[in-house]
């Protein structure tokens, strides 16, 4: 059923000289908080560029629970690419172990999605629970204040040949800022910050973005917040409408980067689209059905505009 297609069109490496032409528009979707639908957004946000925009998008999963994974492929098919190397595992492991078996054309999954059998376009760099353990064998190697023995590009070189073909690549980063993260930080042009409105949440947000920006003057990159993305939210409740207004009229003052104008709501649908094996035809029968599908819809179209400013 799914990724049996192949695709006529992909480049199996863009030729040399080629690679800079044209680069996707890289964003990592990112706090430090667990929880506050990160994973939620990127997928949902993957599903939208490529359907409604045609947009050629691969979502890179690099936490090692590896929700977005499993919200995109089956979890049979995950394992089996997981114990045949074709996950991000192998690509740290052969960088601790010298070892050369990571090859990300096998290891990206085309077309992936329950929507209509495989989505055209929509591709996963799947993730794996033994990130974990790399995590922190590639950290003891690393210098946090200069990054500069730091392994930070090994992702990005992994896929050299491969991003020119993406339109957007899609990082869905675990709630901590270890080598992993910065691995996608390190190719990222912006970030996305998730943010539930309420109290603990909105105290996480000035810790993020102090860390991004120390990480990016020490890399010497740019890395654009783009923006709070309101997610889980009850608008009936006094909390999340007063936070929500605070996050609004606050910003300025405080530096924060600006708030999506679209809100994602609270709503059970939303939670049951994780669901893979559920056979859907269209974007409104996985996310509609008095569910925010609208809302979903818009937020595409918001993150267009922004990452275009
Ligand atoms: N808008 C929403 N409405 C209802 N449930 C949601 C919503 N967004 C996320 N969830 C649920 O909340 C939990 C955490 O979301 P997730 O996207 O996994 O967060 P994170 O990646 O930040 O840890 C999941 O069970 C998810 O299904
Ligand atoms: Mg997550």
């Amino acid at each position: 059923m799914y990724n049996t297609r192949a695709r006529v069109d992909r480049p199996h490496g863009a030729p040399a000289g080629q690679k800079d032409a044209r680069m996707p528009i890289v964003t990592s979707v990112i706090n430090l908080k667990g929880g506050v639908g990160k994973t939620t957004l990127t997928v949902a946000l993957a599903h939208f560029l490529a359907i409604e925009h045609r947009s050629r998008v691969l979502v890179i999963d690099l936490d090692p629970q590896t929700n977005a994974t499993v919200c995109l492929i089956p979890e049979l098919e995950w394992k089996a690419r997981d114990e045949a190397g074709q996950t991000l595992y192998q690509l740290f492991a052969d960088h601790l172990k010298g070892s050369r078996q990571f090859n990300a054309d096998t290891a990206i999954v085309r077309n992936v999605s329950n929507v209509g059998g495989g989505v055209d376009g929509l591709d996963l760099l799947p993730s794996s629970l033994g990130l974990i353990k790399i995590q922190d064998r590639v950290t003891q190697l690393t210098d946090f204040e200069s990054f500069q023995r730091g392994p930070i590009f090994i992702l990005r070189d992994a896929l050299a040949d491969f991003l020119p073909y993406y339109d957007h690549v899609l990082i869905d980063c675990p709630p901590s800022l270890g080598i992993v993260t910065l691995n996608g930080l390190a190719f990222s042009d912006s970030y996305l910050i998730p943010v539930v409105p309420d109290i603990l949440s909105v105290l996480g947000i000035p810790p993020i973005l102090d860390r991004i920006e120390h990480f990016a003057r020490a890399t010497r990159r740019n890395i654009r917040a783009l923006g709070i993305v309101i997610s889980k939210m009850r608008a009936h409740t006094l909390l999340h409408t007063e936070m929500l207004r605070r996050l609004r009229d606050d910003f300025v003052d405080r530096r924060f980067p600006i708030v999506f104008e679209t809100i994602i709501p609270e709503s059970t649908r939303i939670a049951e689209a994780a669901n893979v094996s559920a056979p859907v035809n269209t974007l409104i029968q996985k996310y509609g059905n008095g569910g925010p599908y609208d809302e979903l819809s818009a937020l595409a179209r918001e993150y267009q505009v922004h990452v275009k400013r």
